[in-house]
Order: C-alpha cells, then sequence, then structure tokens
C-alpha cells in the first residue's frame, strides 16, 4: 500500500512536470497567448507551475508509461480515464491549461484544468483520489506560504484565475476553495495558520450565497481573538477582473474595509426587512440570535448580544432568556 502511494506521489510530479514542459513548445502557443491575454507573466505561470496538456489523447499515457507507471496507477490518481464500455483508456486532461493543486509541503496532489476558450466544462478538475480531498484542499495556501512566513490574514476566492491573478498583482495571501462551498475543515485549517480570514466571493448572486453559507460556517469556529471578514466586490466582478481594472492600491483597500463578521450578520438578518415594523423587528431577532446561537460563548457573544439589544431596544437579559431556550431545544 506505501509502495502504491509513493508511486502515485511520483506520477504527480511527473505529470506537472510534463505539462510544464509542454508549456514551453511551439503546441502550446495559444496557451501562452491565453494566459498572456490575461495579464499572467511568465514569473507567475512559474511560480504557480502553470502547465499545459497536449490536444492528444495518449500525451500523458504515453509519458508515464514510458517512466514505468502502470495504467491502473495513472487512473487512480485521475490522470487516466477508463471507459468502461470500450475499455479504452485516455487523458483526462487534454488542450488545457493547467493548474497544479499542491499541499502544504509543495508536493502536487491533483490538478485542474481550464479551457482556452469558452467550451463546457470550463474547468476540469482531478477526481477523489487516495491523495486528493476536494472539500479539505485549498488552491495556493502553499504557494501563500512560500511568499510570506509571516501570514497574517488569509483572503479566500473562488478561482484558481483570482489566486493568481491577485499574485500577479502582488497580493499573495490568497487561497481559493475547489469548486465547492467553504467547509469547517477548509476554515480550521486556515485558522491555525492565521488570525484573520477574509471571504472575497464573486459579486454575483452565487457569490452572495455563498457569503451567507460561510457566516454559518464560520460562526462556530470564533474564539480567540479570530476575526472573519466579509468582502463584497461590485455586480459582475470577481477578484481577477477587479483587481486589473482598479489596481492593486484600490483592491487592497477593499481588504482593509471588509466587513467585519458582526456587521455582516446584522446586515444580513436586516436586509428587505422594515426594522420600524413590530414583526419585522421580530423576526430579524429571531435571526440574528439563531445565528448567535452558533457562537461560542464568549466576549463576542455577549457583545453582540448587547448589539441586538440596543437595534431592537429590547433587554439584553429577555434575548439571554430566549438564546438559553433555544439552545436546549435545539437538535
Ligand atoms: P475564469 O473564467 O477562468 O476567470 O474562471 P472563474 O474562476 O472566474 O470561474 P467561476 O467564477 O465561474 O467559477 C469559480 C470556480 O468554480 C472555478 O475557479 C472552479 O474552481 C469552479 N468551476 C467553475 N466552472 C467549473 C466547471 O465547469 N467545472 C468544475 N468542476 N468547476 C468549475
Ligand atoms: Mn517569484
Ligand atoms: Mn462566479
Ligand atoms: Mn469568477
Ligand atoms: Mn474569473
Amino acid at each position: 500500500r506505501e509502495r502504491k502511494r509513493k508511486e502515485g506521489v511520483n506520477l504527480l510530479e511527473l505529470s506537472a512536470s510534463f505539462f510544464r514542459e509542454r508549456m514551453k513548445m511551439p503546441e502550446a502557443v495559444g496557451a501562452r497567448d491565453y494566459l498572456s491575454n490575461r495579464g499572467l507573466s511568465d514569473e507567475i505561470v512559474g511560480d504557480f507551475g502553470i502547465g499545459y496538456a497536449p490536444d492528444d489523447w495518449e500525451g500523458l499515457k504515453r509519458h508515464l508509461t514510458e517512466r514505468g507507471i502502470n495504467e491502473a496507477v495513472q487512473i487512480e490518481y485521475g490522470l487516466l480515464v477508463h471507459r468502461e464500455d470500450t475499455g479504452r483508456t485516455y487523458d483526462r486532461f487534454r488542450d488545457r491549461v493547467m493548474f497544479p493543486i499542491r499541499d502544504i509541503k509543495g508536493r502536487t496532489i491533483a490538478f485542474g484544468g481550464r479551457v482556452l476558450g469558452d467550451a463546457k466544462p470550463k474547468y476540469l478538475n482531478s477526481p477523489e483520489t487516495p491523495v486528493f480531498h476536494k472539500g479539505r484542499e485549498l488552491y495556493g495556501l502553499f504557494e501563500a506560504r512560500q511568499a510570506s512566513n509571516r501570514l497574517e490574514r488569509l483572503v479566500i476566492v473562488e478561482g484558481y484565475m483570482d489566486v493568481v491573478a491577485l499574485a500577479q498583482f502582488g497580493i499573495r495571501n490568497v487561497v481559493a476553495t475547489l469548486g465547492t462551498s467553504t467547509s469547517e475543515d477548509h476554515l480550521s485549517r486556515l485558522f491555525r495558520l492565521v488570525g484573520e480570514v477574509v471571504f472575497c466571493f464573486d459579486g454575483d448572486r452565487a457569490g452572495r450565497q455563498a457569503a451567507t453559507r460561510a457566516l454559518e460556517t464560520v460562526l462556530p469556529l470564533m474564539i480567540d481573538g479570530r476575526q472573519a471578514r466579509f468582502l463584497f466586490l461590485p455586480e459582475g466582478e470577481d477578484p481577477d477582473t477587479l483587481v486589473r481594472r482598479e489596481g492593486t492600491a484600490a483592491f487592497e483597500d477593499r481588504i482593509t474595509c471588509a466587513s467585519p463578521l458582526s456587521e455582516f450578520l446584522f446586515d444580513q438578518a436586516a436586509s428587505g426587512r422594515d426594522l420600524s415594523r413590530v414583526e419585522e423587528c421580530e423576526r430579524y431577532a429571531s435571526q440574528v440570535l439563531a445565528a448567535l446561537g452558533k457562537l461560542p460563548e464568549g466576549v463576542l457573544k455577549s457583545l453582540m448580544l448587547g448589539e441586538l439589544s440596543r437595534r431592537t431596544g429590547v433587554d439584553q437579559s429577555r434575548f439571554e432568556l430566549l438564546m438559553a431556550r433555544n439552545g436546549s431545544t435545539a437538535d
């Protein structure tokens, strides 16, 4: 079993260097143009180890097979696809820009591949493998740690390109989830490294929904003075488009001015409600209380209850009573 795992690690590194080498070949001119049109320099492409999967059904397969990696392992690690009906095997990634996904020590554990044009699917990821669990990994974490040995804050964005584009503009403390929502596992890993996370999702409906889910997920983790903040981008923008339009300083200002968790939580509950109406104010209070119920006991929770009391004019002790009752009936 251990031998097999070593074989897998070896195969992933061989694949990453294969893709990087291919990026230098004449056949990759389209991929190089694509990256330079997106504003990425050779240096950043190098820092992230970005490569190119050739437009070939068996390019990587031949390369790996010649190096003694058997097909079963290539399939297990997601580089080769096996079709049950025909029995045929072929490269999963073809004619795509390849982003190696690295673990915290810099070992390649999977890949994300982007088409050069508008074809679907836009991104293709490695499947779950013995070393890759999508819901756990964060793209760019290794690179962020390489860029600074004193990280204080990490920004969480949606996409590979957002991480790389921000790095191109000198903002290197950025990670992305891999097309999944931010999990508690992601966040506990980040909070082991930094005291502050800033959520920065796309300025679209999906991005706003993701922020709401992220709030729910982060609430139980708010201990020891940890900070969580929320950055909302203008409609239609993602970090990549915005940093290219506004530049580094403006984007950094947005990070600095991102809403603290408390502000987002109250704003979110108030949105669409007329708090001068009794019933709407009651629903507002219930929504805030439900969220506060997820916060660990501590100063933050007490302060938030005090704030809720000021905002509604209802005595804090009343809310504490309600909360205790909700707590004992929940789940
Ligand atoms: P660009 O168009 O290259 O700028 O991509 P983007 O990162 O802005 O894409 P988008 O905002 O649509 O999606 C955010 C992230 O979701 C991507 O970076 C991927 O991780 C994931 N994603 C998007 N489209 C797909 C897809 O077709 N398949 C899979 N598996 N993941 C996707
Ligand atoms: Mn560099
Ligand atoms: Mn989006
Ligand atoms: Mn996007
Ligand atoms: Mn984008």
